[in-house]
């Protein structure tokens, strides 16, 4: 028995029309969603825009650039380029936003930190620089306003704006509420009530500063060394205490391509400040590697890494202690399991083992043997495997271990080649 004609017509006619409506709905999709991405990138740029002070300029991630040429608007996209720098406020202005420098936060080489907020109540961090020390505080002033100008981090404080007149040269910046990173490692003084952060969030803070560095390293436009990486420039806020990295003052642009950058002029912070910088070596990135591997060793332990004479249990038998690193590389095990408490799960003395190990690779003698902040992250992060580091203190005067302790840690021995050195 044959079908009828008209039903294969139907039939057709059927098939014909589901394809039609199968389309015109795939079409509609597709322009609802590009219809809310459009929204969604307009909104995210307006509440960027708005989130500082109106007087307070706001830069762009990385997708900025794609929504200004969605929207077409020239005008729209030159603002946006202006917004890339810093707003240069008066003396006046600064005072202002200080209440007249009424709450002092802090202060270290360069200058004092003051807190205060612009008019529209965004809370501020005022560094006032010294002016009188010179040539190399206003060589700190450049930079800082060129450089930071045109990063921007998740894991690197804001520069808003600076001043710069006769009387106050001045940096504007967020504020991080949660004050520095060295509050909570070494402040013990129970009086001054600093929550004792937990190992899990160290690591966090950790690998996000390790983010920020890889960021000035390797991603942003020009290549920028920090120079001064310590637990003073590691700077938490809110709740959730997210890190940022503060500080660009010794920062030097320098291009990509040139791998070594000769500075004269000692730079940095004694006990973080890799050997290049104190002698005739050539100076590249790697000597932020080698002071963000001394700041993961205090991390590591909860103190300055030099602490003459030892504290109570910290002397233990031998006073090898003084010195924090090299005891990380001949008690490791020690070491994992005090930086996790007796509480530690096993996933924080994982995470602590590879914060060891990646410290040890860090402050590796030579700089070409110290791995990049990319690879860091990448170690921190559980994502590359973490080779046996080499004895990073191979070049010192040998070290007298306590017998029955010696070495847990992994134990390939330096090649020897590097320079013999004595002294800390
Ligand atoms: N943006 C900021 N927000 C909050 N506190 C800050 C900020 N910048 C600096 N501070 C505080 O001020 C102190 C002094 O800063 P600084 O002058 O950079 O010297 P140093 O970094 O050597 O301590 C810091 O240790 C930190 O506690
Ligand atoms: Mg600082």
């Amino acid at each position: 028995m044959g079908i009828s004609p008209g039903i294969i017509a139907l039939a057709i006619i059927g098939v014909i029309m589901a394809g039609i409506v199968t389309v015109v709905a795939i079409v509609a999709i597709y322009k609802c969603a590009l219809f809310a991405i459009k929204i969604s990138l307009k909104e995210d740029k307006i509440n960027h825009d708005t989130s500082i002070a109106t007087s307070a300029g706001s830069r762009g991630g990385g997708g900025a650039g794609d929504s200004d040429v969605e929207m077409g608007s020239m005008s729209h996209f030159i603002e946006g380029l202006q917004n890339e720098r810093p707003i240069r406020f008066s003396a006046q202005q600064v005072r202002g936003f200080t209440n007249d420098y009424a709450h002092k936060v802090g202060a270290g080489g360069f200058g004092v930190v003051y807190r205060g907020k612009f008019p529209s109540g965004v809370p501020v961090a005022v560094k006032v620089l010294h002016c009188m020390l010179g040539k190399r505080a206003e060589e700190q002033f450049m930079a800082e306003v060129g450089t930071i100008g045109r990063t921007y981090h998740i894991n690197l404080v804001r520069l808003y704006g600076f001043c710069f007149d006769a009387d106050v040269k001045a940096l504007v910046y967020e504020y991080m509420d949660k004050g520095s990173l060295d509050r909570y490692l070494f402040d013990h003084e129970p009086e001054k009530k600093t929550k004792r952060i937990g190992f899990e969030k160290l690591h966090e803070i950790a690998v996000g500063t390790a983010k920020a560095v890889r960021y000035l390293h390797e991603e942003c436009e020009r290549r920028i060394i920090h120079y001064d990486i310590k637990p003073e420039n590691v700077l938490l806020a809110g709740e959730g205490m997210a890190p940022k990295v503060s500080d660009f003052g010794l920062a030097k642009l320098c291009d990509r391509e040139d791998t070594h950058l000769t500075i004269t002029g000692a730079r940095g912070t004694p006990g973080y400040a890799a050997p290049e910088l104190w002698m005739p070596f050539p100076v590249t990135h790697k000597c932020d590697v080698y002071s963000y591997g001394m700041l993961l060793f205090e991390i590591l332990g909860r103190r300055r890494n030099l602490q003459l004479g030892g504290v109570g249990e910290e002397r233990e038998s031998s006073g090898q202690m003084e010195w924090y690193p090299r005891w990380v590389w001949h008690r490791l095990e020690a070491v994992v399991a005090r930086a996790t408490g007796k509480e530690g799960t096993k996933r924080e003395k994982v995470a602590a083992e590879r914060v060891c190990k990646v410290a040890l690779w860090c402050v590796q003698y030579r700089p070409e043997e110290r791995p990049s902040m990319g690879s860091v992250v990448r170690m921190l992060e559980g994502e590359d495997h973490i080779a046996a580091p080499r004895d990073p203190f191979a070049h010192l005067a040998p070290y007298a271990a306590p017998s029955s302790e010696h070495t847990t840690a992994t134990t390939t021995d330096s090649d020897g080649s590097a320079p013999a050195r004595t002294g800390r």
